[in-house]
């Protein structure tokens, strides 16, 4: 017997990378026993951003990229149901009926509106980026899912979630869930530069997909503390991201738990840090690099879990559109 449902999913951006995985990918691993776990990938959302024919075209290779990257870590598509957002239009009937249910100002007050004005150079948001949480609300609730494991960003998304299906029991009668945001706890892993956070368009990013001689060179030109110019200097290991690596990833905690011993002591170069920080990721790199091409070389399969995906959201999102329409009284069985 299932906890509930969860519903979550990716943006396609490109490829998948270490900080994804601690964020929110080894979250979703642990989610898929306990959960029956339905997983979308937002090609929707996407459009809120750029419109241009070139970047929509793009966005079909990010799908799969993200679906890979998903199924390269160990998200079982046997157990997990996986699909993209424009194979199942009925969530953009949920959509429109939502959108009578918040304001505009309401809409504006979301944070990550700005910070994606902010980001993408956009004056004016269209109507549909200001409705992103609207849209994002209708894929939770079109298969009415309880729980929505999503990174802190995404938190004000889920609370616009919340109210609209609160709204719409009120006025229509019971028939959303109000979802549980859950957010995972996790520290920001820090980039392979050390200025921040990971990320793909800051460059500094080691991606699930990287071939073990691309993570050897990364790792080898990682930064770390740049005060300690010969090994016998003690330096703290908080706040190093080769340490912070360790922590993630090692999962001898004793060689880690020495390491840091000895760096506080001034008794271990950073070659051998980096060089067991090298061997750790590998070790678990390499089955899920594995798992990718094995999926990369077999695009059928991939088709085909896209395919059944949609094939069994259809019918419970189609069910949920019933729902809405006959609360509000929209049926098309006329009364006459
Ligand atoms: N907005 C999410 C992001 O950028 C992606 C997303 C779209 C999503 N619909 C969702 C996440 C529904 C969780 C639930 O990461």
């Amino acid at each position: 017997m299932k906890k509930g449902r969860i519903l979550t999913g990716d943006r396609p951006t490109g490829q998948l990378h270490l900080g994804n995985y601690v964020g929110t990918l080894a979250n979703r691993v642990k989610l898929q026993d306990e959960y029956e776990l339905i997983l979308l990938v937002a090609d929707y959302h996407s459009l809120t951003r750029k419109i241009d024919k070139e970047h929509i075209l793009d966005t079909r290779q990010a799908v799969r990229d993200v679906v890979l990257d998903n199924l390269a870590v160990g998200i079982d598509p046997e157990k997990t149901i996986y699909y993209v957002q424009s194979d199942v239009p009925s969530v953009c009937e949920l959509h429109l009926l939502f959108s009578m249910l918040t304001t505009t100002p309401r809409l504006e007050r979301v944070p990550s509106l700005k910070e994606i004005m902010d980001a993408e150079h956009i004056e004016q948001p269209s109507y549909g980026l200001l409705g992103y949480p609207v849209l994002q609300a209708a894929d939770i609730l079109h298969v009415r899912a309880n729980l929505v494991p999503v990174g802190k960003d995404q938190a004000s998304h889920v609370e616009v979630t919340r109210e609209i299906a609160r709204r719409f029991n009120f006025l229509y009668g019971d028939v959303f869930p109000e979802p549980d945001a859950l957010i995972g706890e996790v520290p920001t892993l820090m980039g392979t530069d050390g200025s921040g956070k990971m990320s793909k368009s800051r460059g500094n990013a080691i991606f699930l997909a990287d071939d073990a001689e691309t993570i050897r060179q990364k790792v080898r030109n990682m930064y770390t503390d740049p005060t300690r110019i010969r090994a016998d200097i003690p330096a703290n290991p908080e706040g190093n991201p080769v340490f912070q690596y360790h922590d993630a990833f090692n999962p001898n905690k004793d060689e880690v738990e020495d390491l840091k011993a000895r760096y506080r002591a001034g008794q271990v170069g950073d070659v051998e840090v980096k060089n067991k920080l090298n061997a750790a990721l590998q070790t678990f790199l390499e089955p899920v690099r594995e798992r990718r091409n094995y999926y990369a070389s077999r695009p059928h399969l991939v088709d085909e879990i896209l395919a059944a995906g949609a094939a069994q959201v259809k019918p419970m999102s189609e069910e949920t559109v019933r729902l809405a329409r006959e609360a509000m009284g929209l049926s098309s069985a006329i009364v006459r």
